[in-house]
């Protein structure tokens, strides 16, 4: 009898040792959504940090992507990873003005940046890392920035001149001022989600819409658009962000291994955010499907002009001397 429970006794502590090495063994899963194709420069990094997260923690983390609005789209991303539905994003920059960080802002001024050694001068710097920590009040910390390009426009009629846009319905993200300078043009804005745009163009629901290259490609809005107009007019970038308690409450040596996998992962996407636009754009010329418009100097001193105002009139949320100091930094003329 005595020997019955004791064999019972051993049993049992025998299954408990190996279920509490089961769960040590589960790895630590982190969800990463975000709303552009895999074949994006954003989709192509996140499966860079996936690789690199998973190799060098030896599988102790595995990174489950979640690519094209799978799960979410735009604001409906940040609700979700304040729940911890899910650990880690790259969203637009625009995406944390209307969160209440209105600094953010002052990635969508038109023609601020002319290139992206402009766009590195803020995001590689103190600005940016300043701006980074402006996040943590609503839980979210900023691992880095991710370039995609310029926004260029496209619509179902040829646009040159600002007069162009009069009347027509474009499709824009959730941001004052990209909303400001689209009716300065003379444009119909209508905020629309990223995974709704291509019906709404196709079935008319808006004319036209703004973006990078490679999401005109990959999102194939230059199927349902006649022309696109290179206009430079704006940057589209990213911020990788992770739900903050849940980065505190990693392991010392995993986070580490991540900070270095995500500072990879950022090396790799601005190396080939250039170069996908640049193909998105052959891409696009070989297709036939829509109208190449390139613009003259004096077209696009036009489309300037009617939205330089717009930088003045956004001082007081971005807030001025944040505007100054950029503009400082990367040798800003309005002209
Ligand atoms: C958009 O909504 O147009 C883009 O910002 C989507 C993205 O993440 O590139």
């Amino acid at each position: 009898m005595k020997l019955g429970f004791a064999c019972i006794a051993a049993l049992l502590a025998t299954l408990s040792t190996i279920s509490t090495i089961a769960l040590a063994q589960q790895p630590i899963v982190i969800k990463f959504s975000h709303v552009t194709a895999s074949d994006t420069p954003k989709g192509q990094a996140a499966e860079y940090f996936k690789l690199l997260a998973e190799k060098n923690t030896k599988g102790r983390v595995r990174v489950d992507l979640f690519p094209n609005s799978q799960l979410y789209k735009d604001k409906e991303e940040l609700e979700a990873l304040h729940l911890g539905s899910v650990q880690m994003l790259a969203p637009s920059l625009s995406k944390f003005g209307p969160m209440g960080v209105k600094e953010f802002e002052l990635f969508e001024l038109p023609y601020l940046f002319s290139s992206y050694e402009d766009v590195h001068k803020i995001t590689d710097g103190p600005i940016g890392a300043q701006l980074l920590k402006k996040l943590e009040p609503n839980g979210i910390l900023g691992l880095g920035y991710w370039d995609n390009g310029f926004r260029q426009m496209t619509a179902n009629k040829a646009i040159h001149v600002p007069a162009d846009f009069r009347g027509l319905k474009l499709r824009i993200v959730s941001a004052k001022i990209t909303d400001a300078y689209t009716r300065a043009w003379g444009a119909n804005p209508q905020v629309m989600a990223f995974s709704e745009v291509y019906q709404a163009m196709q079935t008319g629901v808006v004319d036209g819409g703004e973006n990078a290259l490679s999401n005109i490609w990959t999102q194939r809005f230059y199927e349902v658009q006649k022309f696109l107009t290179l206009s430079d007019h704006g940057y589209l970038g990213y911020a990788v962000i992770v739900n903050k308690k849940f980065w505190d409450g990693l392991p010392a040596d995993i986070r580490a291994i991540l900070t270095d996998a995500v500072n990879k992962a950022t090396e790799r996407n601005n190396q080939i955010a250039r170069r996908d636009n640049e193909t998105a754009l052959e891409a696009i010329r070989k297709s036939g499907k829509t109208q190449i418009i390139t613009l003259t100097p004096q077209e696009k001193a036009e489309w300037k002009k009617v939205v330089m105002p717009v930088h003045k009139q956004m001082e007081d949320r971005i807030g001025r001397e944040l505007l100054q100091s950029t503009y400082k930094t990367i040798d800003f003329k309005s002209q």
